[in-house]
């Protein structure tokens, strides 16, 4: 056990000075820290696994990762998709090695213990031999199940903590904003074949916050890669009279204008667009005028604690920590079911353009953040705390939007509320612990 497990958490995890813009960079750093968020984060909060497209037929299957604990998702014969830990109650060994598949069944290479789709043990090499063993109970001896999964529109996500809330009340307000994107057709949405798996040398937390709120490094990180999708640069998003909002629920984020397709702009792909506009229509028939503008505007978002995503990109994509300074990043590329195939392959090139490990946008980013997680390594360095004060006094009350808002997409509130959430949750010892900061639906 940790030392950090057995004192509980260091009092500097309150993160003082945070609410007057202050970051403790230790976060970044922390051994201990890290272990604590293993536990606390990631075996604790509703994480994604993967979308239901990726497993239509019985057998389907495809492994990843709740922090460091390796999962297996496996759609059974009875339609029902499941999750296991993928590891060998025998002596532990990964169960299944491949990324993903289609299986009748699993079966262990060390010593041949057989697993059905629904994780019972279903044979063994020299079973008799187990048999004749006292106590032995092959009903006790399948994959653990994951203590909860559930799915939101397509969306499934797992908790490996029996005492979370429900996935509903997990997501909250946030699925008035998520439905912007997994709601605006109807007949839903799918990831278009493949996905992407690179490293990075940073922080988890440092890629998470970016996405939930950091408009700020767009117009400056990305400058060259926008002259070169765009032809211009690309306009300030510091106006603070501009229809423009940080959006946060409980460390849930999005940061968006209402330009309605500037995130797609950059893709350069005119069969994006087209669909985009011939559609305005009917996203405004479904999400209403507002959210409408909303659907591939410029704009970011972090489901908390890991799962970003980029509207008009359509990239989705998972932070999966190994490490404090190690981000293996998994990304895939959303689209609707049934939009035309030439404008499903447009949005998976146009996406594999900007935001994959070879893509314009992507590589600016990842040296940024491996030097800001670099830096927090050396001791005098880290006692220097960052600044987080942008937009410090821009919260609004919204007649239509729920959740915390403030006016003006560039800001660090979500940055905050992300650092706020983890604040809570790796201090708290159990769930009931946990304080919410959303207020509720039209109280704002
Ligand atoms: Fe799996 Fe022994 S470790 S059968
Ligand atoms: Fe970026």
């Amino acid at each position: 056990m940790t030392a950090a497990r057995t004192r509980g958490a260091p009092d500097w995890l309150a993160l003082d000075g945070l609410e007057e813009g202050w970051l403790d960079r230790r976060v970044f750093h922390d051994p201990e820290v890290y272990e604590l968020e293993l536990e606390r984060i990631f075996a604790r909060c509703w994480l994604f696994l993967a979308h239901e497209s990726q497993l239509p037929l019985p057998g389907d299957f495809l492994t990843t990762w709740m922090g460091e604990d390796n999962v297996l998702v496996v759609r059974g014969r009875d339609g029902r998709i499941r999750a296991y830990l993928n590891s060998c109650p025998h002596r532990g060994n990964r169960v299944c090695t491949a990324e993903r598949g289609n299986a009748r069944g699993f079966v262990c290479n060390y010593h041949g213990w057989s697993f059905g789709l629904d994780g019972a043990l279903t044979g063994m090499h020299e079973a008799a031999a187990f048999e004749r063993a006292p106590g032995f109970d092959r009903s006790r001896l399948g994959l653990a199940p994951v203590a909860g999964l559930d799915a939101y529109k397509g969306l499934v996500f797992a908790t490996l903590d029996p005492q979370a809330p429900s996935l509903a009340d997990y997501l909250g307000d946030f699925t008035y904003y998520l439905d912007v994107i997994l709601d605006n057709d109807p007949g839903g949405t799918e990831f278009a074949g493949g996905s992407i798996r690179s490293r990075l040398k940073c922080n988890w937390k440092i890629a998470a916050e970016n996405f939930a709120g950091d408009a700020l490094h767009a117009a400056w990180t990305h400058a060259s890669g926008a002259r070169a999708t765009l032809g211009r640069p690309m306009a300030s998003l510091a106006d603070p009279d501009s229809e423009s909002y940080h959006v946060n629920v409980n460390g849930h984020a999005w940061e968006f204008n209402l330009d309605r397709r500037g995130n797609a702009a950059t893709l350069q792909e005119p069969l994006v667009m087209q669909y985009l506009r011939d559609r305005q229509r009917q996203f405004e028939e479904r999400l209403g005028p507002l959210r409408a503008r909303m659907t591939a505007s410029v704009s970011s978002v972090n489901v908390f604690p890991n799962f970003s995503f980029l509207p008009g990109q359509n990239t989705f994509r998972t932070w999966q920590p190994k490490g404090p300074d190690v981000t293996e990043l998994h990304t895939w590329v959303l689209v609707n079911r049934a939009a035309p195939q030439p404008v499903k392959d447009a949005w998976r090139r146009g996406a594999m353009m900007t935001f994959s490990p070879a893509g314009l946008f992507e590589m600016d980013d990842g040296e940024n953040w491996e030097l800001a997680t670099r830096a927090a390594r050396g001791v005098a360095t880290r006692r220097r705390r960052l600044y987080y004060g942008l937009g410090l006094g821009t919260r609004v009350d919204h007649p239509e939007l729920p959740g915390n808002v403030y006016r003006c997409q560039v800001n660090d509130a979500n940055q905050r509320a992300l650092y706020r959430r983890w604040s809570r949750l790796v201090r708290a010892r159990t769930w009931a612990e946990v304080e919410d900061d959303a207020p509720a639906r039209g109280t704002a």
